[in-house]
């Protein structure tokens, strides 16, 4: 149980603002720059400096003992006794690991995700954490660079919701509550765009793109009431995101009325010499402070350099007391002065049955069935005398957790092997072989014993994909294509003529355009965290049925990057009439016969797997699409609906997406954009009519004069079970004569 502080007690109820204020009024300049650095657990004289009130958050410690000690030491030992703000990457998960960001996404369930966050907080504060750096919000569009893993990919609408729901789970109805734990939208802003999927690297948005993709779910969040912001190691159009006073001040604190703190990311203060932005670490403070950055993460500039800008006027003592402030606010509305300590921690917390049993959940609604010839999938354990289990992902417990997976052990993680045995106990005989080391390994050495497994068996079940190291922060690749020797393994196990079902685990999206004739079926299962094992194997012999839509565009080849579903039309859109295969062109050829559209020559213009794809057992029919009027006037709103039958034999969820164009705007609009969707259940011969309500507010994007507006004028409308639908209808928006006067 949490008990109260010894100095600074305060009943629940008194006055935040009155509290803080008069707290602030105590405070040396030093305590209060000491409010302003956020260090690292294994510090220097950690202990000395939070004793001497130079602390305000400590980062990277998840030890209960370690923690209480901390926060004694901050409350019974400093001089104001002010609690600190523990901070630790909870991503995904905190002992009980889910499928990475990028794996909830494709559940495409709000639902899902929240208690994924929920319990992720309750783990962790149970352990005495109060502050998580998720959600990662930062909108997706290159699969090469590491970090896809940890977002909710590439369409605004779905991570502004996803995202939410993430606040949600985190921050719970009540910041104070005890399992609550303050989350922070990262990385603001425009991180995912780093040139050439390269970590840290340049970013170069317009501003209405930036406002138009980049920044609406960290808007979504704010307007939720996330707690905390982090400011992004990158560069945004020549000025560092941390050092950005247009950014950070402009747009989060005027704009948006953002009121809470905004931490740098690791080290990015003194990183903003690096980037050739501020010649010196005292500039670079003054940058960072002057821009909006309240806390400083890791590093010690603020503690070094703060004091002399403030005694050379170059920032004041009231720009440091509302920075401070802002930190103490959240220590109040965590609960801290009156709950610092987790006493007795619950040993029935972590990992338990129903964190488990979600666990399980998340990743059986987070796979997508990308192919399933002649109905491959589901198995049938009746069916099948030998299976071979194949790959150097089918029984590791390390590499299903993904990337951000600190607190979380390959112990406490279900394989697909042990899986799949125990799921088919006697009845199959279960050969498993490795077939390479690792995910990279580049020779065949482990080649023949699994050739000799796969040719003695019924089914091959090859478990490939990318080891967790392949992704996240600063594991980026040039290349996604399965790494090392994958396809030659694949290629000669196809050789075999046993049927192949390929499970993938990856942080990103692959490459599997050459494989792909070679496969059976292709369940893409991210990096589906502790349950990883039993999920998988459920979906594979059909206890249950795929619902994942993928929620990131596949490119057919890395040359395609950026590919995604939202793109603008161009003067010069390919399409099938005019397409040409440069492959198929055996003589010299003029320039004009090529078609002269906006598409490479040697790759389809299309995608692999368009943006929401996702196959089920079953298929569903998507008819008699209608909306409730025409002509919308302004400021009004219409339903689109739809009716969806379930017309296989599986009774199975499916994700009903509603996407809209917007014909003409004062700046061109995207083909098309993601705004509704809904995880619906059909039994097998079921119907359902979906209906979906829009406001023309929700038509609004930024034009010329960067004003959020709507704009009259004709829309299509679409309704189906992926961005390629065809189902389509449209309306008009209308002005009132009122509307035009104003
Ligand atoms: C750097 C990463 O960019 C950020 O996302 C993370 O929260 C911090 N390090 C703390 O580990």
């Amino acid at each position: 149980m949490p008990t109260k502080n010894c100095q600074l007690h305060h009943s629940k109820g008194s006055d935040k603002e009155s509290y803080v204020s008069s707290l602030l009024a105590k405070m040396t300049l030093q305590e209060k720059i000491g409010q302003m650095s956020q260090l690292n657990n294994d510090a220097e004289k950690l202990d000395e400096s939070i004793q001497k009130g130079l602390v305000g958050s400590v980062i990277n410690e998840v030890d209960v003992i370690a923690i209480n000690r901390l926060q004694k030491i901050a409350i019974q030992e400093s001089r104001l006794g002010i609690p600190l703000l523990i901070g630790r990457d909870v991503i995904h998960g905190f002992n009980t690991i889910f499928p990475i960001p990028l794996g909830q996404a494709a559940s495409w369930s709000s639902d899902i995700v929240e208690l994924c966050a929920k319990i992720a907080a309750i783990e962790s504060s149970n352990n005495g954490v109060n502050w998580t750096f998720a959600p990662m919000i930062d909108i997706s569009r290159d699969p090469r660079w590491g970090r896809i893993a940890e977002s909710l990919g590439e369409d605004p609408y779905l991570c502004s919701t996803l995202g939410t729901a993430m606040v949600k789970g985190f921050q719970g109805n009540n910041l104070s509550d005890s399992s609550s734990i303050a989350a922070c939208a990262k990385h603001f802003a425009g991180y995912g765009a780093s040139e050439s999927g390269r970590d840290y690297n340049t970013t170069n948005i317009p501003e209405n793109e930036l406002r138009n993709v980049y920044l609406p779910p960290f808007k979504a969040v704010a307007d939720a009431g996330i707690s905390t912001f982090m400011a992004s190691f990158s560069d945004l159009n020549g000025i560092p995101a941390t050092g950005n006073k247009w950014l950070l001040n402009d747009i989060l604190r005027t704009e948006w009325r953002y009121s809470g703190p905004v931490v740098s990311d690791w080290e990015s203060i003194p990183q903003l010499v690096t980037h050739g932005f501020c010649a010196d670490k005292e500039s670079a403070t003054f940058e960072a402070c002057d821009a909006g950055v309240d806390m400083e993460m890791a590093s010690d500039n603020y503690a070094q350099h703060l004091i002399s800008l403030i005694q050379n006027d170059k920032i004041s003592i009231e720009q440091i007391d509302t920075m401070v402030s802002r930190i103490l606010k959240l220590k109040f509305d965590l609960g801290l002065f009156y709950s610092s300590f987790t006493e007795s921690p619950s040993s029935t917390v972590h990992l338990n049955d129903f964190h488990l049993s979600h666990a399980k959940q998340a990743a059986t609604k987070s796979c997508v069935l990308l192919k399933n010839n002649k109905q491959t999938l589901p198995l049938s354990k009746n069916t099948i005398d030998t299976l071979a289990v194949i790959g150097p992902l089918a029984d590791d417990g390390y590499e299903q957790l993904g990337t951000w997976a600190f607190d979380g052990k390959a112990s406490d993680s279900i394989t697909c092997l042990s899986a799949i045995k125990d799921y088919v106990k006697d009845s199959v005989d279960v050969k498993f072989s490795i077939g390479m080391e690792t995910s990279r390994s580049n020779n065949d050495d482990g080649f023949d014993e699994a050739i000799n497994i796969a040719s003695a068996a019924n089914i091959a079940i090859m478990i490939l994909g990318e080891e967790a190291i392949l992704s996240g922060e600063a594991h980026c690749r040039s290349n996604i294509n399965l790494p090392g020797y994958q396809e030659e393994l694949i290629n000669a196990i196809y050789e075999t003529g046993t049927p192949i079902v390929l499970v993938i685990m990856a942080g990103r999206p692959i490459t599997l355009q050459p494989i792909l004739p070679k496969v059976d079926a292709v369940l893409f299962a991210w990096h589906p965290g502790t349950m990883g094992g039993p999920a998988i194997t459920e979906l594979l012999f059909g206890e249950e049925c795929p619902s994942g839509k993928l929620p990131v565009t596949f490119p057919r080849a890395v040359g395609q990057i950026p590919l995604y579903y939202g793109q603008k039309n161009t003067g010069r859109p390919p399409s099938e009439e005019t397409f040409v295969d440069i492959n198929t062109i055996k003589t010299k050829a003029p320039q004009t016969s090529l078609g002269m559209t906006s598409t490479h020559l040697d790759t389809h213009y299309s995608p692999l797997f368009p943006f929401g794809f996702g196959l089920s057992y079953t298929q569903f029919d998507y008819k008699n699409i209608k909306v409730s009027e025409y002509c919308v006037p302004m400021g009004k709103s219409l339903k689109v609906e739809a009716t969806i039958t379930n017309t296989g034999d599986f009774d199975a969820e499916e994700i009903v997406q509603l996407y809209i164009r917007d014909l003409v705007g004062s700046v061109t609009r995207p083909v098309k954009e993601l705004k509704g969707f809904k995880r619906i259940y059909l039994a097998a011969g079921q119907s359902e009519t979906v209906i979906f309500v829009i406001h023309t507010d929700e038509l609004a994007f930024y034009d010329r004069q960067m004003k959020f507006k709507t704009e009259p004028g004709l829309f299509n409308v679409w309704i189906g079970g992926n961005s390629d639908t065809e189902l389509k209808t449209e309306f008009e928006v209308f002005c009132t004569e009122h509307d035009e006067k104003i």
